[in-house]
């Protein structure tokens, strides 16, 4: 689920495993198409949003590779997203979900730009423009700019906001049962959080 543009599942398929992706982006996509056709790979893709999954068969595992679970702002379509998740295991099926608690930016780095060049010498470059970070509502707006090419001369500026919710000990707990979906374990990360393996609650 979020499998973008295809990192690490082309890597899986390539490895011989049967992974099918997930995506709400047609773009990202698009560009996981063009990948898997330069490496000859046959992958299935679904343009479907996590909170609207109906892929029509179950499986032995669902996964995120990263925390895009909290990209789900809404706790209806979090809802929602826990019960596809539930209606597409087999019964002996596992669902790791990553999450972590995301802290305040630093001021000092608000504005500030981060530049990468590109193996053919593109330079792209992102800076946080702003942040609005709610404690009580567990939930940041983040704002940031993205451009290509050299600031003095710039190729393509974009500005994106994201939101990310995070979540109280037990509280995804809670939400996960009502979809009757019982923890299993969970693994930490230590700093970048913790990854929930989550059964259907009837098989536990
Ligand atoms: C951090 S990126 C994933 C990166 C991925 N590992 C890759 O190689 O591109 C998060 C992805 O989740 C997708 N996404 C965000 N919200 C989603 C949702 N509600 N349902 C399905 N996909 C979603 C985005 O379109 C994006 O491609």
């Amino acid at each position: 689920m979020g499998c973008g543009h295809g990192e690490p599942l082309l890597e899986l398929v390539a490895a011989g495993l049967d992974v099918t992706g997930l995506d709400s982006s047609p773009d990202m996509l698009e560009l996981c198409r063009l990948e898997a056709d330069r490496r000859d790979l046959r992958v299935q893709l679904f343009c479907q949003s996590m909170q609207a999954m109906d892929i029509g068969r179950r499986f032995r595992s669902i996964y995120l590779a990263g925390p895009t679970f909290q990209l789900i702002i809404d706790l209806a379509d979090v809802a929602h997203a826990l019960h596809r998740i539930a209606a597409h295991l087999t019964p002996d099926g596992r669902a790791l979900i990553p999450l972590f608690t995301p802290q305040p930016a630093d001021p000092a780095t608000i504005g500030v730009w981060r530049e990468h060049v590109t193996a053919d010498g593109e330079t792209l470059a992102v800076r946080t423009v702003a942040e609005s970070y709610r404690l009580g509502e567990q939930r940041v707006d983040i704002t940031l700019e993205y451009r290509r090419g050299p600031s003095t001369e710039p190729i393509e500026l974009v500005e994106r906001t994201w939101s990310l919710r995070w979540y109280d000990d037990g509280e995804f707990e809670a939400l996960a049962s009502t979809a009757a979906l019982a923890v299993e374990r969970t693994v930490d990360h230590g700093q970048f959080g913790r990854s929930l393996i989550l059964t259907l609650a009837s098989t536990t």
